[in-house]
């Protein structure tokens, strides 16, 4: 069995600045329970994230739109529960962040009783405003752009976001105007590798990529997705991990493995 060699030191914040600066890769993973949650702990992903995607993997529903803070709170306390040295970012799920007081309200729920150190949401534009509101009061945030899956019925569908001109271009002034509001954090999630590169090297935050090249900071995939168990059609960018590590934690540290080492995500895995 692979062995991870890594610090174990709590991750914070800060921490996952100062690994990027180190050019040390950052490996994020969702998890729902305690179980799947201390695994990954014991073998190096840096954050675990309780994703909205629960309402997709964990509840069956055909997006997170049904998703409440009320079921966030329950799932990221039982992760808590498994975590000693992962950074613990939780969702704030559809039109919890609607306005500052609102977003302020469920952050507080999700840090004081389902125990996360940040937590992410979706968007840009009217969003920048609770980022703010957040932020000055030391709630960390991990902001969301390019395919942002709570605007899936805007969008149209589950698609690569930012091939036009003029969506690339707002997808940059939303980066830039995330970082400005304070946000800690950057996921980018289905946008061309090389908008997600150039935004990794501009920004001074990290940046986690998921279907956004091996160019980012860090990447992040649904658990789901990494023990091989998609319901449907499988993502280009998910790599079943499972399939030929012979256990879970065994498919954990590989992916840990070829996040750090950056054989993944390989060029099949991302977008033009
Ligand atoms: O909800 C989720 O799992 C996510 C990841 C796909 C980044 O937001």
């Amino acid at each position: 069995m692979y062995t991870a060699d890594f610090p174990r030191v709590p991750v914070t914040v800060p921490g996952l600045r100062r690994m990027k600066v180190e050019g040390i890769r950052i490996a994020m993973l969702t998890a729902y329970d305690a179980s799947f949650a201390a695994c990954m702990d014991a073998v190096g992903v840096d954050i675990v994230l309780v994703g909205d995607s629960l309402g997709m993997v964990v509840q069956g529903h055909s997006s997170t739109l049904p998703v409440t803070v009320e079921h966030m709170v329950y799932h990221c306390a039982a992760v808590a529960r498994g975590l000693q040295r992962a950074l613990l970012l939780a969702d704030l799920p559809f039109q919890s962040y609607a306005t500052p007081s609102r977003a302020l309200k469920s952050a507080s729920q999700l840090l004081a009783q389902g125990g996360a150190a940040m937590v992410k949401l979706e968007g840009a534009g009217p969003v920048l405003e609770s980022i703010r509101f957040l932020t000055a009061r030391d709630i960390p945030v991990c902001a969301h752009l390019g395919l942002t899956p709570q605007s899936v019925h805007k969008l149209g569908g589950y698609r690569v976001q930012g091939r036009e001109a003029a969506v690339a271009a707002q997808l940059r002034a939303d980066a830039e105007a995330v970082v400005a509001a304070g946000a800690d954090l950057l996921v980018l999630e289905c946008v061309p590798r090389a908008i997600a590169a150039e935004l990794a090297s501009k920004l001074p935050v990290p940046v986690i990529g998921i279907g956004a090249g091996a160019s980012c900071d860090g990447q992040v995939l649904v658990m789901h997705d990494v023990l091989g168990v998609t319901a449907g059609k499988r993502p280009r960018f998910v790599r079943d991990f499972l399939t030929g590590n012979g256990s879970v934690s065994d498919a954990f540290a590989a992916y840990v493995q070829a996040v750090r080492d950056g054989s993944f995500p390989t060029l099949v895995h991302g977008f033009e």
